[in-house]
């Protein structure tokens, strides 16, 4: 599943630019795949069918969402300095020094302008990517070009590192679910979202699309466990977060009894999560239509939005289990 892992991370595909990595999920899906299909907004309806003919089937919806955060040009001077507009949660202090990939190949490095006090996190005014042209004749890039963070995997064994991890790792899980699902009773829908990090569009259409009976997100959350974080109690190696509330959505507790029924009965870790702000696709599930219960699996994550982001294998492992237990079984809600 590493190889996996660091296949996804790597490939480059900010918010309404997914069709890189939609392609790279196809080909690992498409074997064991009863359907799919791509919806106008780029989604990847990836369904799984019970065998034969079963009574009650309920529609269940698994979002993972594909884009990542990344940036555009928006501006280039007559020395070729390219200024650029955020494409999601972009943190201007993860940004000097960095480097970033444009999808035609060009690469570029983050520059900032002399600040008043050099300590201080720059505004985004201030940044620019250098790619080392010297006018804005014959330039590589053109305004409206897209780029994403550049950063290499790293394997440190328990703990795996990757720009993108939010939510190629929720991807991942996914995928590895579906591998590992051999019968289920339901019809399950793995959607791998578009545009998340630019407030959960794709899950919106691709839901009212599907108008499932219950469904759950897979994504990243934050964590409680580095020097000085406050405010989380989620740990990494310590199971996947059954998440309970987030800053944009209450999971319906039935869901979330699921969750650890399933968990219990198979002897999984999980975390109960109640994180502070942000939220993931379920929330647009869950307001889609006349409403889906929904809850959400959480990876816990360190340095979201960073080009550094780490997760525990363990902990993409067992929620690969779990989803399993979950999807193998009648649902009782
Ligand atoms: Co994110
Ligand atoms: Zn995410």
């Amino acid at each position: 599943m590493k190889n996996l892992i660091q296949k996804l991370t790597e490939t480059f595909s900010p918010s309404g630019f997914e069709s890189a990595v939609r392609d790279v999920i196809r080909a690992e899906v498409a074997p064991y795949a009863d359907e799919i299909r791509v919806d106008a907004l780029g989604n990847l309806i990836v369904r799984k069918g019970p065998d034969g003919n079963v009574e009650n089937a309920r529609k269940i919806m698994i979002a993972a969402h594909m884009d990542e955060i990344g940036i555009i040009a928006s501006h280039i001077d007559d020395k070729g300095f390219v200024r650029f507009a955020a494409i999601g949660g972009v943190f201007p202090r993860n940004l000097p020094g960095g480097r970033v990939r444009f999808f035609n190949g060009t690469p570029g490095v983050i520059g900032v302008e002399p600040l008043d006090k050099p300590t201080e996190t720059p505004p985004l005014e201030k940044c620019y990517i250098d790619v080392g042209a010297s006018s804005n004749k014959n330039h590589p890039i053109k305004i409206g070009d897209v780029a994403g963070f550049d950063r290499s995997f790293i394997d440190m064994g328990d703990k795996l590192v990757a720009k993108a991890m939010d939510d190629r790792i929720g991807c991942a899980v996914a995928i590895e679910a579906l591998k590992a699902l051999k019968s289920t009773p339901h019809n399950v829908f793995f959607v791998f979202t578009t545009q998340e990090e630019v407030g959960t569009r794709g899950a919106e259409t691709s839901a009212y699309g599907i108008d499932p009976d219950l469904g759950f997100s897979i994504d990243v959350t934050m964590w409680g466990d580095s020097p000085n974080q406050r405010g989380l109690d989620v740990h990494l190696g310590k199971g996947p977060a059954i998440k309970i509330k987030d800053g944009g959505m209450l999971s319906d507790p039935r869901i979330v009894n699921w969750m650890i029924s399933s968990a219990d009965k198979a002897k999984l870790p999980y975390q109960r999560e109640v994180l502070l702000g942000g939220t993931t696709d379920a929330r647009a599930m869950q307001l889609v239509r006349a409403g889906v219960p929904v809850g959400c699996i959480s990876i816990p994550c360190r340095y979201v939005h960073s080009p550094s982001e780490m997760v525990d294998y363990r902990d993409v492992q067992n929620a690969v289990k779990l989803i399993d237990v979950m999807l193998s079984g009648p649902v009782e809600i």
